[in-house]
């Protein structure tokens, strides 16, 4: 299945929205008044939003029509000008160097030739610009989820997601390319009404979990499988005043662009 066809399955946005605010905070960093922004992989245009509120000249593309489609509803509700691309990001259809900014929250980690990814995040890059990515730290209980489905999917392994979660495979990722990285692990703070609302909202929305469900339920794990994510979250989760709180640690790489 095509990556736009499957990340328009389930309701990405319901637990999605919940770490938007990474991506608020990445703009809030990183983002001047009148940069010009790209937000690869925007999903439902969180960043790509809050910059254009921010008085940046932004663009979201992304693979998925049902997100894009949400993503627009949601620039014209916040009153946002955003243009909005449907694309592959690792083959985007903009000149050299055409952004100040290229960033990325949870998005070009999927891509599955991560160095050709980080080639064309350089390419659009203008020299003294910055990339700005952000993926999950493989300790965190979203770093955990993949490598968890993993162990009940046939022929799960690593997979180029995880090289985004370390500096050292960022490191590699970028070596040869014309850029100065700089690291820091941050948190955000995602909030459920319980626990058990945060695990459904994965398993029944999340669009890859949709995927992972139609592989393993047939093998007669699928609630085996629950029970450990479960489990994952009771770890790394709290109950704060009648809420499900969900701390979750996440790495940004910002690479200077040469
Ligand atoms: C985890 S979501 C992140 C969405 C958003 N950036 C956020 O922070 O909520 C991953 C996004 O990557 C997009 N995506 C995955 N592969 C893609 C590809 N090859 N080209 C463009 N978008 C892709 C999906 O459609 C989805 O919107």
């Amino acid at each position: 299945m095509e990556p736009g066809e499957m990340w328009s399955l389930g309701d990405y946005a319901s637990a999605g929205d919940r770490w938007a605010e990474a991506s608020v905070r990445l703009v809030a960093d990183h983002v001047s008044q009148g940069d010009s922004i790209v937000d690869l992989a925007c999903g439902p245009g969180a960043l790509a939003i809050a910059a254009a509120k921010s008085g940046a000249d932004a663009t979201g593309l992304d693979a998925a029509p049902a997100l894009l489609d949400l993503a627009r509803r949601r620039a014209e509700a916040a009153d946002a000008a955003v243009d909005w691309v449907a694309s592959d990001m690792t083959e985007t259809p903009f000149e050299d160097a055409s952004f100040d900014v290229v960033a990325s929250a949870f998005g070009c980690m999927f891509a599955p030739d991560p160095e050709a990814m980080a080639a064309e995040l350089v390419r659009l890059c203008r020299p003294g610009g910055r990339i700005a990515v952000l993926a999950w730290t493989p300790e965190s209980a979203f770093g955990q989820m993949a490598p968890l489905a993993s162990r009940y999917l046939e022929g799960g392994g690593s997979s180029p997601v995880e090289r985004w979660t370390r500096e050292t495979g960022v490191e590699q990722i970028f070596s040869g390319l014309p850029v100065r990285l700089e690291f820091t692990v941050r948190t955000v703070k995602t909030i459920w009404p319980s626990r058990d609302e945060a695990v459904m909202d994965i398993t029944d929305g999340n669009p890859a979990w949709i995927m992972i469900r139609s592989a393993v339920e047939p093998t007669g794990r699928w609630g085996e499988l629950v029970s450990d994510l479960t489990d994952l979250f009771t770890t790394h989760g709290r109950d704060e005043n009648g809420r499900f709180v969900l701390p979750v640690d996440y790495l940004e790489t910002v690479a200077h662009r040469r």
